[in-house]
């Protein structure tokens, strides 16, 4: 058994969706990767659920296809491991009668075990199928655990957690009625990343930046994910969802409440960043109806029609906005959100700018590629004239620590849930904040299109946040 995993972590992850693309791409491999490094207790079964008949056999190639891809060795060791403890369960999401089989399988795999597991519901499944899904479990007992007190059961969802703020809010209240609310994990893999987690450490411990966060030293914040790929075949998910929601409403406010909250006195308690992280969101001021257009930023790759077959389809691949913070700290710090997909290259980054124009330092939060930290410091060059330079300094995890062999976000994930630690999660407040403050875009953008550009995949993102 791995350290810090103790003996009330004896699992079942049950897996919605198991042969969808999330599945295959991110969660299995994880579980891989869990299994190698042995950080799941020894009792940890993982339980497919998937609509259509599905061996594990077969499952477990797309694994191995998965993890050689990326990491071009697969332990067939490590596979025969998971092997032992994977089970799969024919369900139909929608269909009630079918939990009574998951029920009993769970029960059986306990009874054998001679153990109460904790239960984990991964949904990785089409958000349109969520609420059945969490009504099914509630109402058939699977909101519970055999021993209560000990073992728990939790729910773990992907994003989106809603379309906008009213069908969030009716998510989180129907959701509610089967699980309280720390018995749900809403995931948001950006706050699992080593880079992100380092934001509050960096803030916190570094003296030379702790007097000088705020409005009055840091002229600007920009928090770009920029992206390469396109849509990648998710035309249906795309086409209901487009950039603002994909990444803004999660990942990039995210991001900036990590940024820019209140420093809690404790940074490695959960109740207290959550605290902290609301209440940054909850002064972020809505753009004004008015300053849609202004403020806002929105963009098409030239091929997306074509790859979603809507020939008439407004859906934004690109979408940037500039947002203010209601609070003494930050008025006056121009704030630049912008993600988008299609782009010349793969780039996420929070930069903050000290000063203005010339005599600007830049502080950058590499996130992808190179995770690390810069800042870039002005210098006098040699020679005889009074010029300057701009010099960074860098900070790499895979030079400092040796090895960019940490735990991936979705690693992290799992091991958290299965701990029961929150910190990582978005709470229902921090959600309903979040589609609070892109509201009144969403709205705006619905009435009319004429503002969406086009752009040629591979554009760089400065050409289209400069052209406007
Ligand atoms: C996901 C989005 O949340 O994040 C995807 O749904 C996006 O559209 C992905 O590609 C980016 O994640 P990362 O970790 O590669 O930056």
């Amino acid at each position: 058994m791995a350290k810090g995993v103790n003996n009330s972590d004896a699992s079942a992850l049950v897996i919605f969706g198991v042969s969808g693309d999330l599945a295959r791409r991110k969660v299995l491999p994880a579980i891989y990767h869990l299994f190698k490094d042995s950080l799941l207790h020894e009792k940890t079964i993982v339980v497919g659920t998937s609509r259509r008949e599905l061996s594990v056999e077969d499952l477990l190639k797309q694994v191995e296809l998965c993890v050689l891809e990326n990491d071009n060795v697969c332990d067939p060791a490590v596979l025969q491991a998971m092997r032992e403890r994977f089970t799969i369960v024919q369900l139909n999401p929608t269909k009630g009668s079918d939990y009574e089989a998951l029920h009993a399988k769970l029960q059986e795999i306990e009874d054998t075990q001679g153990v109460c597991l904790n239960r984990l519901f991964y949904l990785s499944i089409p958000p349109g199928v969520y609420p059945a899904v969490v009504k099914h479990l509630g109402e058939h007992r699977l909101n519970g655990s055999c021993s209560h007190n000990r073992a728990q059961s939790r729910l773990l969802v992907e994003k989106p957690f809603g379309y906008d703020y009213a069908s969030a809010k009716e998510l989180i209240e129907s959701t509610n009625r089967s699980f309280s609310e720390e018995q749900i994990f809403r995931i948001d893999h950006y706050l699992a990343k080593e880079t992100v987690q380092n934001i509050l450490a960096f803030r916190k411990h570094n003296a030379v930046f702790k007097s000088i966060w705020n409005a009055k030293n840091i002229s600007r914040i920009d928090i770009a994910a920029f992206e390469k790929i396109g849509i990648e075949g998710r035309s249906e998910f795309y086409e209901q969802i487009g950039a603002l929601r994909d990444l803004v409403q999660s990942h990039l406010l995210q991001l900036l409440a990590l940024t820019t909250m209140d420093m809690p006195r404790d940074i490695t308690s959960s109740q207290e960043i959550h605290k902290a992280k609301q209440a940054l969101l909850e002064a972020v001021e809505p753009v004004p109806a008015d300053e849609v257009r202004e403020r806002t930023i929105r963009a098409q790759y030239r091929s997306y029609k074509n790859e979603v077959s809507n020939p008439t389809t407004t859906v934004e691949t690109f979408a940037a906005l500039e947002i203010a913070i209601a609070s003494s700290v930050w008025k006056g710090t121009t704030i630049r959100l912008a993600t988008g997909k299609g782009l010349s290259e793969k780039r996420t980054a929070i930069t903050i700018t000290f000063g203005q124009a010339d005599d600007a330092n830049h502080l950058t939060f590499r996130l992808q590629p190179n995770e690390g930290i810069d800042v870039e410091l002005l210098v006098k060059k040699p020679g005889f004239a009074h010029a300057l330079q701009a010099a960074t300094m860098d900070f790499r995890y895979a030079d400092t620590f040796m090895s960019s062999n940490h735990p991936d976000a979705y690693e992290r994930v799992l091991v958290d849930a299965v701990r029961g630690d929150r910190t990582l999660f978005a709470t229902a407040e921090e959600v309903l904040a979040s589609w609070h403050i892109l509201q009144p875009v969403l709205d705006e953008w619905s009435k009319y299109s004429d503002d969406l550009k086009t752009y040629e995949q591979g554009s760089t993102a400065e050409s289209l946040l400069e052209s406007s």
